[in-house]
């Protein structure tokens, strides 16, 4: 399997913490301990409010980059309590989370999903796109899901904006319940969306786009996790909100690669 850049590992520290001084200690504890670690590009997804702090305590520095959980597909126009992408570049935002099971839940739709995708590939920030299945069914029904996710979320987006889509697999049983996935699951899913790309983009084209695992990722299963599941990096949620443990699952990535 080819790998096409160094692994990334996201924190997406969802509804947390709940202030602006936690959130600035998390920040700066982060930053301190991923910028001695190179060869892992390492995302902050923090609530939207605490993205400017975050962008303080970035200050410049390539310790890590800046990430949105989430963006309204329209530029303007009336759609209160939305942000937009420029809002979001003006703070030096460079990842989008897109589609996370979360949202889903709230009634986020596919073909919305399908028209935030579209509006930050072309905008120029990356998509982190999220799929996964609700439950693992013994007839494989599952994989159809994952299969109509990637389907709706990528029509019509051109092969020339591959290098801005980032895909995690995210089992919604998996999020949140110390119930990881198996790697060799990870693996066969890997494949599988791999082979969604090819059918949709060409097998050159399909190798751009990095494949992600997220769920009950932890400092401890973090390394075999990437290593047997194959996988170019983790989206991460519980764990990002402790500098310790995603700093180790940081560097797991990077022995791992
Ligand atoms: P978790 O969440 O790491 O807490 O399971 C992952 C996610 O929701 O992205």
């Amino acid at each position: 399997m080819k790998r096409n850049a160094e692994p990334l590992v996201v924190g997406n520290w969802k509804m947390n913490p709940q202030n602006a001084l936690a959130a600035k200690h998390l920040a700066t504890d982060i930053k301190k301990a991923v910028s001695r670690i190179d060869g892992v590009t390492v995302v902050i997804a923090p609530p939207a409010l605490f993205i400017p702090l975050t962008q303080v305590v970035q200050n410049g520095s390539n310790a890590f980059l800046l990430g949105a959980q989430n963006v309204h597909h329209e530029q303007l126009g009336p759609h209160t309590g939305e942000l937009s992408i420029t809002m979001l570049k003006s703070f030096g935002v460079e990842y989008v989370i897109i589609g996370h099971s979360e949202r889903r839940g709230e009634g986020e739709s596919d073909a919305q999903i399908h028209a935030k995708l579209v509006a930050v590939v072309k905008s120029g920030l990356r998509a982190l796109l999220c799929v996964g299945e609700r439950v693992r069914d013994h007839s494989a029904h599952y994989l159809n899901e994952i299969e109509q996710q990637i389907r709706l979320a990528c029509n019509g987006i051109p092969r020339s904006k591959l290098e801005s889509l980032t895909i995690a697999y995210e089992p919604v049983w998996a999020i949140g319940t110390g119930d990881n996935a198996a790697s060799s699951d990870i693996h066969e899913m890997r494949l599988f969306i791999e082979k969604i790309l090819t059918d949709l983009y060409g097998r050159n084209y399909a190798q751009k786009v990095q494949i992600l695992y997220g769920g009950s990722v932890t400092g401890k299963n973090a390394q075999t996790l990437m290593q047997e599941g194959m996988i170019d990096g983790f989206l991460v949620g519980g764990a990002s909100l402790r500098a310790d443990e995603f700093v180790d699952i940081v560097k797991a990535a990077k022995k791992a690669a």
